[in-house]
This record gives C-alpha cells, structure tokens and sequence, in this order.
C-alpha cells in the first residue's frame, strides 16, 4: 500500500509499472519508465526520443521559473524534459484522456511535478494564462483548422517562444514571394518553392485525422502570418520562434477569436 513516507522507487517495482504500462493501452511516446520502455516497438524507433535528440541543444538549457504550456502532450516526453530543465510551471494537455491517464502516471513513476489537462486547441482561450515556452509539436497537420490555431496560440497563450513541429511534404525548397502578384500572373503557383499545403481528403498511414500536409515553404510563411519570427530551425521539421505584435489588419482582428 501506498504511504506518504514511501518514495515512488518503493512503490513502481519494474514488475508494477510494466503491468500498469500494459493497462493503460497503446503508448504513442516511448518514455523510460524506470527501465520499462512505454513504447519499445514504435514504428519510428525510439520516438520521440530519437527526434529530441536532433533539437534539444535549440532550446535553452535552463528554465528555471519559466511556465510552460505543451499543446497535444500526448503521453507527456516533452512535457517532461521542460520540467528536468527546471521550468516552474508545465501544463501539459491533450484532449485524449487516454493519453493523459498515460501522462499522469508516468509523471507519477518519474516523480515529476507536471501538470495534466483535458482541453482542446480550440479551448485554449480559456486558460487565461500566457506562458514563457509553448510548445506545439506534432499536432499542427492533425487540425481541419491550423492557421486558426496558430493564430488562437499567438493571441491567447503566448508569451514569448513557441516550439513548433509539423510533418512537411512536398518539396523542400523555399522560394522568397514578392509583396504582390498581378492577376495575371500565375507562373508563382507552379514553383515548387512556393508555399503549399496538400489536403487528405480520406486517410494517411492508416490515420483518417491526417488533415493537411504543409511544405516547409508554407511552414514558414504560416508562422512569420500569424506572428511568430523564425529564430532557428534544427531539424527539418522543428522550428523555434519568438513571439511579435502583429500589425493590426486594416479590415478588423486578424483573429477570428479575438481576446475580450
Ligand atoms: C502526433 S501526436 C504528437 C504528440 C507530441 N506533441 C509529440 O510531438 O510527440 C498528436 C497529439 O495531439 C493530440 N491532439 C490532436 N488534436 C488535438 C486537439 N484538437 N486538441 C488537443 N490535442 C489534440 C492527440 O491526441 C495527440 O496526443
């Protein structure tokens, strides 16, 4: 039985925490739990871990007293790391509580103080809080919507970084667009630098909430639209961005939610 006087050593034998690992489904992320892997057969090899490792030297070393809001936390790996890096504040959420249930216990194995909610990235408004770090990784290309919920995470949540990922296809060139373009002219559209996003109407790799895929064109230009400048770049689909004012659109909000 569990006492406040136990450490989480005493309580998470290997042998608990792989039944545990086990009750709680299907692991998207593979988080070490104590020498029980979450996800040991991920079909991208040890993920997100292996992505991680391409990027975590981008994002500053020390958070110490930094908030840190994680937007479609999933089972909570990145969640985690903001924490190991002394952020103050992480709130990871999700609106799957399947994957939080996941969350939860793995922060409880790793004693790791996150918190975990069950929101959607069309209620981030109602936080009513803004954070240092927010991070939107893999969750960008799963929305029917994903220039409004940049543009809901530029007004509503963010205070300076944005961590952002999204999978990309289509080429990787980007070709540098003028302020305007004649009516006439069409020649633009077919460059493959010019930014494009490819729509799946049905289903991609067995997953039918595969919405949109953006090149890394339209990637860029998408962030730089809804407010946040591109301070590095690396890994092909990570980007770190800085939170900026936006000049106000001559025709009304540029949001279409603007904060009351
Ligand atoms: C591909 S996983 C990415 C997980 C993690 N952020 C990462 O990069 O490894 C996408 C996650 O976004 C969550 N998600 C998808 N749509 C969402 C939405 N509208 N609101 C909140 N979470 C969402 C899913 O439940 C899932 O956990």
């Amino acid at each position: 039985m569990r006492t406040s006087l136990m450490s989480p050593d005493d309580v998470w034998t290997q042998e608990a925490i792989r039944h545990k690992v086990e009750k709680l489904g299907t692991w998207f992320h593979n988080i070490d739990l104590k020498g029980v892997q979450t996800a040991p057969h991920h079909f991208l090899g040890d993920y997100p871990r292996l992505k991680w490792e391409c990027f975590r030297e981008a994002i500053p070393r020390d958070l110490t007293g930094m908030s840190v809001l994680d937007i479609g936390c999933n089972a909570g790996f990145y969640s985690f790391e903001m924490k190991k890096r002394g952020a103050a504040r992480v709130l990871g959420m999700d609106w799957d509580e399947d994957y939080l249930k996941q969350a939860r216990f793995a922060a409880q194995v790793l004693d790791l103080n996150v918190e975990f909610q069950k929101l959607s990235v069309w209620q981030i408004a109602e936080l009513r809080e803004k954070f240092d770090l927010v991070i939107f990784m893999g969750v960008f290309y799963h929305l029917r919507h994903p220039l409004l919920a940049l543009d809901l995470i530029h007004e509503h949540v963010a205070k300076d970084l944005l961590l952002f990922q999204s999978l990309q296809r289509g080429p990787t060139t980007v070709t540098s667009m003028a302020e305007d373009y004649g009516f006439q002219d069409s020649s633009i559209f077919e460059d493959p630098g010019c930014p494009r996003m490819y729509f799946i109407e049905h289903s991609y790799s067995g997953d039918p909430t595969n919405w949109w895929f953006p090149n890394q064109a339209c990637v860029e230009a998408m962030l730089r639209s809804a407010g946040f400048s591109i301070e590095s770049h690396p890994e092909q689909e990570v980007y770190l961005c800085r939170w900026q004012q936006l000049p106000a659109a001559p025709d009304g909000p540029r949001v279409a939610y603007p904060s009351k």
